[in-house]
């Protein structure tokens, strides 16, 4: 018989799937390809895990009940409960920053830790509190964030100032590819997918201006 569990975390993975196939973007077609090779296996019986930061995607599912993807929110919020939440932690705390380094979380759906098992590939949620940087850093691992609350602003290169955007505008970022993000009042919130070379740890690129981007509010 299917758990309660099970249906929960089968049907959120449905509902992204639904979710990304509104979309053309680079990307996702790779993504999709790795929930279709992989949203088939069994499930595991990892230990749901709330954490302090977890707060933040409550915040952010409250805003999408009003502003964003009902539907999705919906599915995410019926998986909450058996969803393992943890910090992803590979950075120096003195580069990434302790704002970020403590307000931040994910939960691994597809993967090697994920409720179901995945090889070389990763699909989950992530998300961290409202007006913070995600300061400038790069990884192996091609990776697509889909954003499900807005307004967010991104920047490629160093030096550059934030684009600021709104929600569901998918991002594709080429393996090595140099990217930085940061929250407006609302919390980010995303799904993301990690294509390939899943455990090469992410670098941070220090960059002398973070002080100054992190002062920057999202325009009205
Ligand atoms: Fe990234």
């Amino acid at each position: 018989m299917t758990s309660d569990r099970e249906t929960a975390i089968r049907t959120l993975i449905s509902e992204i799937d639904a979710y990304l196939a509104r979309y053309a973007g680079p990307g996702i077609a790779e993504v999709r390809a790795g929930i279709a090779r992989w949203r088939g296996g069994p499930m595991r019986e990892v230990p749901a895990q709330r954490i302090p930061q977890t707060r933040h995607i409550d915040a952010a599912l409250d805003w999408m009940e009003v502003n964003g993807d009902r539907r999705l929110a919906h599915a995410i919020r019926d998986a909450m409960p058996y969803l393992a939440w943890i910090a992803y932690d590979p950075y120096p705390r003195d580069l990434i920053g302790a704002t970020y380094a403590e307000n931040h979380c994910m939960a691994s759906l597809i993967g090697q830790g994920g409720q179901i098992r995945g090889v070389d590939f990763d699909l989950g949620l992530f998300g961290f509190g409202p007006d913070i940087l995600y300061r400038d850093h790069r990884h192996a691992a091609p990776e697509l964030y889909a954003p499900l609350t807005g307004p967010h602003g991104w920047r490629f290169q160093s030096g550059a100032s934030l684009d600021w955007r709104s929600s569901f505008q998918p991002v594709w970022n080429e393996p090595w590819a140099h990217h930085a993000f940061k929250s407006g009042p609302t919390p980010y919130f995303c799904v993301f997918g990690w294509t390939k070379d899943v455990n090469v740890p992410a670098e941070m690129i220090f960059e002398p201006d973070w002080a100054t981007i992190e002062q920057q509010s999202a325009p009205i």
